[in-house]
């Protein structure tokens, strides 16, 4: 048990007196949070932006999960601005939030906020996105980042017929012409995807049958500020022009988010590459992706994206809250990994969840089925 959390449980212990003085202010949340009602307890929820619709899923998600097991919730997203985000995290805490769940958007940048939480025994729950560099940050709730990259790899060598959708060997020997993105490299993910992604190629660029034109293959190289899609779109279309004038073809692109690659399929179709997979002579070339957004949901139902990387947003939203509503009945939240997420300062106790890649066969299984998305707004590219 950490020092904080030992605080919080004897403050559980001895608050019964404090319970009901009004809270407010820094100091009045965590402590004496184990003995109240859930609607005397506010819990501070921080993302990242509303640029990408899976950020709003995810708000909306952990909010109406936290409300309907009774909790305040002060919901805040900060257009990807870093001060944004330190000074709303700063007001939660000001105003008394009695437990934090924070989506980082540089992940090294919130330590004075946090110690801030810290010295009024606010627990901390980094969301998707490990925050680093500090102590004060006591549990982590997401995916399995290192396998997500293992799947966009795997989608890549699967949708140019070098693996069989089994994993067996496939019969194409290529060489394919196939180019690298990464993530934003103040998010900690974009480091996990980058590495399960190029232990699962790296392999297969060095017998020769993916070729990286460029020559761009260090994640610096491939990265991109905080994953927008016009700047991969732009990195896209330089790489068409300096590596791609003398005829030759790309095959593949490795990209680890279904913005960038909407970004990367736009530059291709600009340059006369597709509509579709199948298109002669010019086919779009095979280009992965992740967290099953709508508008690349449908271009995968169209032939144009090859895959993505679905992660259930509701799942991690239950994930939060469950782990929020141990740290304020006073209990530890259970963790199943203890041991990969290192912050730099100390590992982080984990609840990672599994994913599945989806690809056209199985849009209806994984997502429509399971009611992330209706086949109605599949066929649209929107959401209801
Ligand atoms: C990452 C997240 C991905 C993707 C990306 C861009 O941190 O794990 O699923 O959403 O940010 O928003």
């Amino acid at each position: 048990m950490s020092s904080k959390l030992r605080m919080t449980a004897l403050g559980a212990a001895l608050a019964v007196g404090l319970v009901g003085c009004g809270g407010g202010g820094a100091g009045s949340g965590g402590s004496d949070a184990a003995d109240a009602a859930p609607e005397d307890l506010t819990i501070g929820v921080a993302m990242p932006t509303q640029t990408s619709e899976r950020w709003i899923a995810d708000g909306n998600n952990v909010k109406e999960q936290l409300e309907a097991a009774g909790y305040q919730v002060d919901l805040q997203y900060a257009n990807d601005d870093i001060p944004t985000q330190s000074q709303q995290i700063d007001q939660m805490i000001t105003e008394g939030a009695d437990l934090l769940v924070v989506a980082a958007i540089d992940g090294t940048a919130l330590s004075s906020q946090l110690q801030a939480a810290a010295d009024a025994n606010i627990p901390v729950i980094s969301y998707d996105r490990l925050i680093r560099d500090t102590e004060n940050v006591d549990f982590y709730v997401s995916f399995d980042n290192y396998k997500v990259g293992v799947a966009q790899g795997t989608a890549l060598l699967t949708g140019l017929g070098v693996l069989n959708p089994d994993g067996s060997q496939g019969t194409a020997t290529g060489p394919f012409n196939v180019e690298l993105f990464a993530g934003s490299l103040d998010d900690n993910n974009a480091h996990f995807f980058w590495q399960g992604a190029m232990d699962t190629i790296q392999p297969h660029i060095d017998s020769g049958v993916l070729v990286v034109k460029s020559g761009q293959t260090d994640i610096e190289q491939a990265a991109t500020l905080r994953w927008q899609q016009e700047t991969a779109q732009k990195r896209m279309e330089d790489l068409l022009t300096s590596s791609y004038n003398d005829g030759s073809k790309v095959n593949g692109v490795l990209s680890p988010y279904d913005g960038l690659s909407r970004g990367i399929i736009t530059a291709l179709q600009n340059a006369g590459y597709g509509p579709t997979i199948d298109a002669q002579p010019n086919p779009m070339p095979i280009v992965t992706g992740q967290d099953a957004e709508i508008a690349s949901v449908k271009l995968i139902a169209d032939g144009v994206q090859s895959s993505t990387v679905f992660k259930d947003t509701r799942l991690l939203a239950e994930q939060a809250v469950t782990a929020a509503t141990a740290y304020l009945e006073g209990n530890e939240p259970e963790a199943n990994d203890t041991e990969t997420y290192d912050n730099g300062v100390k590992v982080v106790p984990s609840y990672l969840l599994p994913v599945v890649t989806v690809y056209q066969d199985n849009i209806q299984a994984e997502l429509i089925d399971t009611g992330y998305w209706t086949a109605d707004e599949v066929a649209k590219g929107q959401s209801d």
